[in-house]
């Protein structure tokens, strides 16, 4: 709230302190003027309500033909713009009520309209002629040097006419009408400043958990930060001591450090194979951090994805043959080639294709696809892209790769969480396969690099596993079918 005058520009605010009350915040015009209408059309006595700074906020008026003449002459005129002066600034006292006398003979009254305490204005009911009046009275023959007594005669008739008693009890009854609609206005009034406090404050409070809530996620992102160069650094750290005792391992294995009898090489064997392991973790927790602090860069070049495939075909035959798994690679001809890092798109399908293998039991399958996307000729949103396509039937949108399996398939509810990092379906200690459940973070975030989407469904094409029986009904759970990854790249638009 401003230190100055804070309800002149806020009128709820200065109700709300008890200041600043007027009549038409209360009571809408339209009301006061149907009150002046009705009053009227009873009566025919002109009345009108203003506000306590004089504003006219409602009236029912029609010329007195005798008040027409006088305007027309020159003392008349002047001694009506007086009269109407000095009514309008006559203050009704403490009774509420008061009369002033025009020198037509005929009356105003002038009714307060005061509430809780305050008077927020004045209803002005006149002119009108006391029935006593009989005469043309001397004042108004006095009033100008034109006024022929003959005309003031005739007119003066047609005022209206009414006894100071009742029109004293009609200004009364119509106090007490304006004062119930004012008291229902302030009612509803104050219901609807409850109501807007009340929002204010719960907008507050809303505010105040916004703060609270900015403030936990500036906290745990600065959280996030440190948790990303710690491993960073530690990942590198380990990496060089590393680097030594995998190369000390490859000399003693390779028999330069002496002869080794044949125990001796199974240990060596195993200190190398461990160590590999943990190299790979390293990569992929300095990948990780990599990706999460935006520093991860490619190497863009022209790829031929089935130069890629097969490569990580024949990095995995060996193992993929001590398993017994029947690894595969269906490569299409002429397959566009597009711009993207080959190293690291390689890493895409090495990690697809070994958790193909490592969740494929023996006896199991999978298989590399490599093709080009395609879109039918009609289904594009350009027209004239499609000339040389109409005939074809299709024309190349992107590149895709699936890599299909035969093994312990991803549940329906898993597969949206298992692109997360760290995030692996069977997360006990004691799960069966290896891994730190980074591999597919990273490789969705490099696909997302490229322009490139990636999905995972069931294998619909697979039979259920030796010992199921039921012909290719999928079992709800999704399991026991394989796994389909599929990872397309666009094409620019030629
Ligand atoms: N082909 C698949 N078949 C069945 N489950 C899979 C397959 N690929 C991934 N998953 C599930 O998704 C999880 C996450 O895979 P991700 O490659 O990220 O981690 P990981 O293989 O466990 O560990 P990492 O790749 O870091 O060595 C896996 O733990 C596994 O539960
Ligand atoms: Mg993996």
């Amino acid at each position: 709230m401003s230190a100055q005058t804070p309800h002149r520009n806020d009128p709820l605010e200065a109700l709300t302190m008890g200041t600043g009350l007027r009549l038409e915040d209360l009571v809408d015009r339209e009301a006061l003027q149907e009150v002046c209408k009705s009053f009227f059309g009873l009566f025919g006595i002109p009345v009108r309500i203003f506000n306590e700074d004089g504003q006219l906020l409602g009236d029912a008026v029609q010329e007195q033909a005798l008040c027409q003449y006088l305007q027309t002459l020159r003392d008349g005129r002047a001694a009506c713009g007086a009269t109407v002066t000095a009514v309008k600034s006559a203050s009704p006292g403490s009774s509420g009520d008061a009369t002033h006398p025009c020198f037509t003979g005929s009356l105003y009254r002038i009714v307060a309209l005061d509430y809780d305490g305050r008077r927020l204005g004045r209803v002005i009911i006149g002119p009108f002629l006391p029935v006593e009046v009989k005469e043309v009275p001397r004042s108004l023959l006095r009033i100008d040097a034109g006024v022929e007594p003959e005309k003031a005669r005739e007119l003066m008739p047609k005022m209206p006419r009414a006894r100071t008693e009742t029109v004293g009890r009609i200004a009364k009854h119509m106090q007490a009408v304006l004062d119930l609609i004012l008291f229902s206005g302030h009612r509803a009034l104050l219901t609807s400043q409850m109501h807007l406090a009340s929002v204010r404050e719960s907008y507050r409070e809303l505010q105040e958990q916004n703060q609270k809530l900015t403030e936990s996620y500036e906290k745990l992102k600065e959280l996030d930060r440190l948790k990303s160069n710690f491993l960073a650094t530690v990942s590198h750290e380990l990496r060089t001591p590393l680097t030594s005792i995998l190369g000390y391992s490859e000399m003693l294995q390779e028999g330069i450090g002496g002869p080794l009898t044949a125990e001796q090489q199974d240990f060596v064997t195993t200190i190398r194979d461990k160590g590999e392991q943990l190299l790979a973790l390293i990569r992929s927790l300095l990948d990780q951090s990599k990706i999460e602090s935006g520093t991860m860069s490619l190497k863009m070049a022209d790829v031929a994805i089935g130069t890629v495939v097969s490569d990580v075909l024949s990095t995995l035959l060996p193992a993929a043959k001590r398993k017994g798994v029947a690894l595969t690679a269906e490569i299409a001809p002429r397959i566009p080639s597009f711009r993207g890092d080959p190293e690291r798109l390689r890493q895409v399908f090495l990690n697809l294709a070994e958790n193909a293998l490592k969740f494929t039991p023996g006896g199991g399958r999978v298989t590399l696809v490599a093709a080009t996307d395609t879109a039918d000729a009609g289904g594009t949103s350009d027209p004239d892209d499609d000339i040389g396509y109409v005939l074809f039937a299709s024309k190349p949108t992107g590149v895709l790769v699936r890599v299909e399996d035969t093994g312990i398939g991803i549940p329906h509810t898993e597969r949206s969480k298992i692109f997360d990092a760290f995030y692996q379906v069977d997360g006990s200690s004691t799960r069966e396969h290896g891994g730190t459940g980074l591999g597919l973070s990273i490789v969705k975030r490099l696909v997302e690099m490229h322009g490139g989407t990636i999905a995972v469904d069931a294998n619909t094409a697979t039979v259920p596993p030796a010992g199921r029986v039921g012909g290719d009904v999928a079992p709800p759970s999704g399991r026991g079918r394989g796994s389909v990854f599929t990872v397309r790249f666009p094409l620019p638009k030629r």
